[in-house]
């Protein structure tokens, strides 16, 4: 991690303060002062800021359920950030493990561990995530065919993974993809002739959404470990 960034996830300290100290010579790693901020430390080194050693906050595992008009940014912008009604704290040190559109709502997970959300994002982890889906026509009956041996999307070299669809009415569906290309249900529907209209994750892996919207929680020891490969 870079020093910077492990002297804020130890203190209060926004990054140009950080840096600010860093260059000043406030900071040591291993009793040497280190005075660039993009030195690369490790949390087995002994780091210091004015004599203090730091720990930093553990990693942070948080279950959301995004509403509607909210988009999946660490700030607001055309529409504001998810994180705008929430009481996290420290939301500039976490991402999100698979974005939603502003229309999509339903479960997000968030994070400030990379190496973990890695697991939910790549492909090849087949990491299932499950959408609810409406549609504006009804479903023809050949789509489920389809999408399980994958389709071509406008402007990809390369077919959908195999994707599973459950019919609960003609225009209600749910949707199990393993990737998540950008606006890919849509861009699913939109290759077999329909159009989404409107668009909720209800499952990532085995962890279901189970908040109301707006709100949040961390998961659970056995939920963190179910994405650990
Ligand atoms: N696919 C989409 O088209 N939009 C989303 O928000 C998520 C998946």
């Amino acid at each position: 991690m870079r020093l910077d960034k492990f002297v804020c996830k130890s203190t209060a300290l926004n990054r140009a303060d950080a840096i600010q100290l860093i260059q000043n010579g406030a900071v040591t790693v291993n009793e040497q002062v280190v005075t660039h901020e993009f030195a690369q430390v490790h949390e087995n080194n002994t780091i210091q800021l004015q004599g203090h050693t730091l720990i930093p906050r553990p990693f942070r595992y948080i279950l959301m359920h995004k509403p509607a008009g909210t988009i999946c940014s660490n700030i607001d912008e055309v529409y504001p950030s998810l994180f705008s009604t929430t009481n996290i704290e420290h939301t500039e040190e976490l991402h999100i493990a698979g974005r939603l559109d502003a229309d999509t709502t339903g479960l997000v997970l968030i994070t400030d561990d990379g190496h973990w959300s890695f697991n939910i994002t790549t492909p090849t982890q087949h990491c299932e995530k499950v959408y609810r889906v409406g549609l504006s026509r009804p479903i023809r009956g050949d789509e489920a065919d389809r999408f399980k041996h994958g389709i071509l999307l406008q402007g990809e070299s390369k077919p959908t993974q195999p994707a599973k669809l459950d019919v609960l009415s003609p225009q209600d569906v749910l949707l199990t993809i393993t990737e998540g290309k950008f606006h890919q249900v849509k861009r699913m529907f939109s290759a077999v002739g329909n159009r989404v209209v409107a668009l909720h994750r209800e499952r990532i892996g085995e962890v279901l959404l189970d908040v109301d919207a707006g709100e949040w929680r961390y998961l659970s020891d056995e939920e963190i470990a179910s994405f650990r490969s």
